[in-house]
């Protein structure tokens, strides 16, 4: 008689207990154990709960390959599904197997873990494992489905609703609760209910004020002290919610009528614009790709787009200013260029549709395509394409917690017809047609931070905190992703040798960037070097890259006329007609403004199930060196962390949105 230690490890999330009867065989190399039932004296498999259990057979079952679960109704008890995280097997002959599990099981499923080292598919000889790893690769496609979204745009999975979700991603239920509930209280604990449907302008800056500061964080108090100021307005895009568009400007584009006459007095005494672009002080940031799209209708009439372009200049005490702003690609006498000399109400109008302008490229290219649409493609690949066993799935799985979840959410309620980003400035077929533009432009280059920041120029400006933080972060995980990869993979044949991971990248290819070759993604994988740069990418952009332009929503957005998701009036085409009068009857009245705070502060918030980045706390390793190098990991982030707080504290405006502390390890808002 063999005797098997089992010990079986129950979710910690809400509802994860079950009441059901729990069944388990064990399948080993030289046969399988009794089909035994899981039952201790007590209650057993309660949430977050870890319960022993004996499986016995007549004898070795060798190497333990598999877990099989099955779950069965208890009395005439309702359904309730089981979360199972993992199991461990201890054998008679003191060998200590991980099956992780973490998923949701249903009466009536068989589930069957596989446990053990992480393998790829050319190192599987059992003839059990090789049809057991092909049927599970089969099953996962049938489950995960391609969908098209939009002409020109990334694929999506085909589901449209989160309870449809395949088990092996529905995680817990208190995610889902917190956004359901949060959207409606988010008004209220913002004491805004009353005035959510108002459709009277803004009366008073004043007025605004009293509305905005029933909540506040310090970012957000020192926006609304500052958002009129040109030193703050240029600090943005360096250190705001957009930090990717500016670059620096080694020629001004035919287009950018800009003399030396009007910039003159705002660069240093005696210098020119020829010579401080050549110095590399002169940057821009240009909305081109704005042009022409569709606008929503109001009132008979589309809202104004402005895709224009603004210059800025790194004057000697290292700050960034802007000196010319034109709101349009065309320049003519209704199109003029604003200076910081011209009337105060002028300036700081056109400085408001450049801020409007940026908005809707942030929200729309930087935030949902660059990152939550292509997070998508990835989960999406790495769950059809792996089984649970393959080392890939395994590293990545722990960064794609809740991403579908949260992408079917958005498309049913952040960007459906009748949510508040198609109800912003562009409408639904100017967001798809925004979404395939800047699909089209995408390369693989711009998704790496030091090669982006090295093609903007952006490598010696002072005070770019997210390019400081960033290249740090970047180097960590990228120090910690080669680690692992060339763990699992010590040579470059055996990249090429693994199907899976071939057929892997092809799909991101293909589905993420429609076969673009000229995007520079990769289709095939030759080196262990490729590999590790692909993963490091992908891990950088699902958490901190997300986390850059997701997290200061409420603090940059919440005061509304730093970035104002649409404006009423058209752009002055002549100057010295604004007052601030006109300046609040041309921002978002005061339904939409309270509407937009609340969405922004909810995107914005940390939920209790945070999980944070370099933290693993599902276990889908059983070897050792995974873990000494995540334990690595975090010591890693944990000095970088105290490194951030350190300058922060010198810092009159902060930069906190890649301090590891909070940044999530997955997109989950
Ligand atoms: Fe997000």
């Amino acid at each position: 008689m063999a005797e098997y230690k089992v010990e079986v490890t129950t979710g910690e999330w809400l509802l994860s207990e079950t009441s059901d009867y729990i069944y388990v065989t064990l399948i080993g190399t030289d046969g399988q154990s009794n089909r035994t039932h899981l039952d201790n004296y007590g209650l057993d498999f309660q949430t977050g709960q870890t319960s022993s259990y004996t499986v016995t057979s007549t004898s070795s079952l060798g190497r333990p390959l598999l877990v099989k679960l099955e779950k069965e109704q208890f009395l005439y008890l309702p359904e309730n599904e089981w979360f199972c995280s993992k199991i461990v097997v201890t054998t008679p002959e003191g060998d200590v197997i991980l099956f992780p599990c973490y998923r949701w099981i249903s009466r009536g499923e068989v589930v069957e873990l596989r446990g053990g080292q992480a393998t790829k598919v050319f190192e599987d000889e059992l003839p059990l494992l090789v049809k057991h790893r092909k049927q599970e690769v089969e099953l996962h496609k049938q489950l995960f489905k391609w969908a098209e979204y939009a002409k020109g745009v990334p694929y999506i999975n085909s589901i449209t609703d989160t309870f449809s979700l395949p088990s092996e991603v529905q995680y817990s239920f208190s995610k889902l609760v917190d956004f359901i509930y949060t959207k409606s209280v988010a008004l209220a604990e913002l004491n805004l209910k009353g005035l959510a449907s108002s459709t009277e302008h803004w009366k008073t800056l004043d007025d605004m004020k009293e509305v905005f500061w029933y909540k506040r964080t310090p970012i957000a108090e020192y926006v609304y002290d500052h958002w009129k100021d040109d030193e703050f307005f240029g600090s943005q895009y360096l250190n705001g919610t957009n930090p990717n568009v500016i670059q620096c400007c080694s020629k001004l584009p035919p287009n950018v009528p800009v003399t030396d006459e009007m910039v003159q007095p705002f660069l240093e005494s005696g210098s020119s614009l020829a010579r401080e672009t050549k110095e590399g002080n002169i940057f821009i940031c240009d909305y081109k790709k704005l042009e022409g799209l569709p606008t929503r209708v109001v009132n008979g009439e589309p809202l104004p787009l402005t895709p224009g372009f603004c210059l800025f200049y790194k004057n000697p005490e290292d700050k960034l200013l802007p000196i010319a702003i034109q709101l349009g690609q065309v320049p003519s006498e209704h199109c003029p260029i604003f200076l910081p000399s011209d009337s105060e109400h002028d300036w700081l109008l056109a400085k408001l549709y450049m801020r409007c302008a940026d908005f809707n490229d942030y929200q729309i290219t930087h935030h949902l395509l660059n990152t939550h649409l292509l997070a998508e493609v990835f989960a999406m690949a790495t769950f059809r394409n792996f089984p649970v066993i393959h080392p890939i799935y395994k590293m990545l799985t722990p960064h794609f917690r809740y991403t579908l979840q949260i992408n079917v959410l958005a498309r049913k309620r952040l960007i459906s017809p009748d949510g508040p980003l198609t109800n912003g400035l562009i409408d639904g077929n100017g967001l798809k047609e925004l979404l395939k533009r800047s699909l089209s432009d995408l390369t693989y280059s711009s998704l790496c931070l030091p090669e982006d920041i090295t093609a903007r120029g952006m490598q010696f400006i002072p005070h770019y905190y997210y390019r400081d933080d960033g290249l740090k972060l970047w180097k960590i995980i990228n120090s910690f992703v080669k680690g692992m990869v060339e763990y699992y993979y010590p040579s470059d044949s055996e990249v090429s040798r693994d199907s899976e991971l071939q057929d892997w990248i092809k799909e991101i290819f293909m589905y993420g960037f429609l076969g673009n070759s000229k995007s520079g993604i990769p289709e095939s994988f030759h080196t262990v070097g490729e590999l590790v740069k692909f993963i490091t990418m992908i891990i950088f952009l699902v958490s901190a890259q997300h986390n850059a332009v997701n997290m200061g929503q409420f603090d940059y957005s919440s005061w509304i006329a730093n970035n104002p998701l649409f404006l009423n009036n058209p752009p002055p085409t002549t100057k010295g007609r604004s007052g601030m009068h006109s300046i609040l009857k041309t921002l978002p009245n005061v339904g939409t403004s309270v509407n937009n705070m609340a969405s922004v502060w909810l995107l914005s918030k940390k939920f209790d199930d945070f999980v944070p980045l370099g933290t693993y706390p599902d276990e889908y390793f059983d070897e050792a060196s995974p873990k000494k190098m995540k334990k690595q990991l975090q010591t890693e982030l944990s000095f970088l962390s105290e490194f951030i707080n350190t300058r922060n504290s010198k810092l009159k405006l902060p930069y906190i949105y890649l301090n590891p502390t909070n940044i999530e390890n997955s997109i989950t808002i």
